[in-house]
């Protein structure tokens, strides 16, 4: 293990870095966030720094991925409390790069991942995935890592990757990290700085309602049912808006009409507003080990 090395602003330094650890036979982790890190964040990099000898930790608010009337403007970035953070870290490399010089002049190349991101966020936020698909594969070409780290929180998108450096050939384990939550169940997201103190208290019920919904599917509730009272039950306790419930298949997402012990692993996901804040979470819902 070496000595702390800090952060780096330019793919010429985060290639210089990759050049001498790939020559030294050093294991690469890369974990990318956008920053504002969290104790979800800081558990990727742990678990990146347990199994891997260097561990770039990228933090880039990635423009492609938000929508026009999205929160890019507004997305909150600390990178000098991320740094601190990450100081913890001894073998943590932060790398920032500059959205100018990730997307140059005439930068015109879109990842598309077909399929997966028909569903769920995909079909209430069109270029969010294609977003994700692009920097994703820029950050894994650029760092070269032997394995990458993202949490399940956002499970749509660890597919979604899963699935780009497989068909793109990419070599690299994709790890997915188990959802790290408030003491009161609500999962860690850089996005709950936008609560106020009155969401912040209805906000876990976004998990309980969840949990209770694979319940009841478990039970033999027939999913549809089980959804819709779900909804009903977010807009009772509070949310503005509920975008999704949806009971599917973990591995496809394909949507699940029942579960039994011979249904494929499921999954329960939910996306709803409180006010202007969008909150994302999901549970299993498989009913055999
Ligand atoms: O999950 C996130 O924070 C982002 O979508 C990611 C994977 C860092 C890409 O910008």
């Amino acid at each position: 293990m070496g000595s702390s090395p800090g952060s780096i602003y330019t793919l010429t330094e985060l290639r210089e870095n990759v050049v001498t650890w790939r020559a030294n036979g050093e294991q690469i982790g890369l974990v990318p966030t956008m920053g504002a890190l969290h104790d979800g964040h800081l558990s990727l990099v742990q678990r990146a720094i347990s199994e891997c000898d260097r561990v770039v930790v990228t933090i880039f608010v990635n423009p492609k991925q938000f929508g026009p009337t999205e929160d890019l403007e507004t997305y909150p970035r600390d990178n000098k409390s991320d740094l601190q953070k990450l100081a913890a870290f001894d073998t943590a490399l932060a790398y920032i790069p500059d959205a100018t010089k990730m997307y140059g002049p005439g930068f015109s190349t879109r990842v598309e991942v077909d399929g997966l991101t028909e569903h769920l966020c995909g079909k209430l936020r069109p270029n969010f995935f294609s977003g994700v698909a692009t920097i994703v594969t820029k950050l894994l070409i650029q760092s070269l890592p032997d394995r990458a780290y993202f949490g399940d929180k956002d499970f749509q998108q660890l597919l979604v990757i899963r699935r780009l450096a497989t068909d793109l050939d990419i070599s690299v384990d994709i790890i997915g990290c188990p959802v790290i939550r408030e003491p009161d169940g609500l999962a860690f997201s850089s996005r709950n700085a936008y609560l106020s103190t009155r969401d912040r208290i209805t906000a876990p019920a976004l998990f309980k309602i969840l949990q209770q919904t694979a319940e009841r599917a478990k039970a033999g509730e027939p999913c549809r049912a089980a959804e819709a009272w779900a909804k009903n039950e977010l807009i009772q306790r509070g949310f503005t808006k509920v975008e999704y419930v949806d009971i599917r298949r973990e591995e496809t997402l394909e949507s699940l009409d029942m579960i039994n012990e011979r249904s494929p692993r499921a999954r329960v996901f939910g996306a709803a507003y409180l006010g202007t804040t969008r909150l994302i979470d999901n549970v299993t819902a498989t009913s055999h080990g």
